[in-house]
């Protein structure tokens, strides 16, 4: 594999694992680019078959679901039987592996956009800032909804794409997601807020940087001192970068673990 990859990008990973290797407060946001490799396609991908000719960005919206709860209800449910029988790639094993290893000398605070639960799956802890694809509350008085799908994936599971009422207000059962146009969860954005602020360097993977507020993690990074990584194989609107690795993440990262592990 090593012998495909330019000479550039190979300077740009030692580059990168050097910078890695000397410090200690790591921030890493992931978006749905980190996951293209286990199949789940990304937000900006066309959409294929019975939704091909809908944007994602129509139906993930709370207008969407209040105008027509059945078809985002069961695009949803589209979603989840696409997404449940996918598995971790080596870019998110990589970071497991990274996180779980750091020591007294590291802190790796890992977070996602991603609703998947692929980070999970390969032993890593992270934080959501978009919500979990695998659970359900209610639109109307918010309560949690627990039913098959319980905050993992399971590759059994038929999803079914008739509406659920909630039983304690009759409100129509949504996706514990956030959609456009939504607040994110209170915490999770304390949380990585903390984490940008104080790290010292911030790696954005698989992310077009076009969706706020979490796009805007890595300028507050940035504003506080920290270096900038970004993997990602096309160009984003991110100007603050300090080192591209434009490649596949499931590459890069493997590659940069390697590296790291020589340094140390
Ligand atoms: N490795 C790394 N990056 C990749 C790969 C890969 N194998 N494949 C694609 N990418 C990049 C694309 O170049 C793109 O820049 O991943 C990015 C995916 O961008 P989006 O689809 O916009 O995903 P994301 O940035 O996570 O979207 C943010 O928008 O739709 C909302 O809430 C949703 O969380 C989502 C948010």
């Amino acid at each position: 594999m090593l012998a495909e990859l330019s000479p550039a990008l190979i300077a740009h990973v030692q580059k990168a694992a050097k910078l890695l290797a000397a410090q200690q407060r790591i921030c890493v946001l992931t978006g749905a680019g980190i996951s293209a490799e286990s199949g789940i396609p990304t937000f900006r991908d066309k959409q294929t078959g019975l939704w091909e000719n809908y944007r994602a960005e129509d139906l993930a919206t709370p207008n969407a679901f209040a105008r027509d709860p059945e078809l985002v209800w069961s695009w949803y449910q589209w979603r989840r039987q696409l997404v449940a029988d996918k598995t971790p790639n080596p870019a998110h094993v990589a970071l497991a592996q990274w996180q779980q290893s750091a020591s007294n000398h590291q802190q790796l605070t890992l977070i996602t956009q991603n609703v998947d639960d692929l980070h999970e799956q390969a032993g890593s802890t992270v934080t959501h800032l978009h919500g979990n694809l695998w659970r359900n509350r209610c639109s109307q008085c918010q309560a949690p909804y627990e039913d098959q799908a319980q905050g993992m994936s399971d590759s059994n599971i038929r999803f079914d794409e008739s509406l659920l009422t909630c039983p304690h207000c009759d409100g129509y059962i949504r996706p514990d997601i956030v959609w456009f146009g939504e607040s994110l969860p209170a915490q999770a954005w304390q949380t990585a807020e903390d984490a940008a602020a104080h790290c010292d360097v911030f790696i954005s993977i698989g992310t077009s940087s076009l969706v706020y507020p979490a796009a805007g993690l890595a300028q507050l990074a940035k504003q506080n001192g920290a270096k900038i990584i970004e993997i990602n194989p096309d160009p984003t609107p991110n100007t603050i970068v300090d080192i591209t690795l434009a490649e596949k993440a499931g590459v890069v990262m493997p590659l940069l673990m390697k590296h790291m592990a020589e340094l140390s």
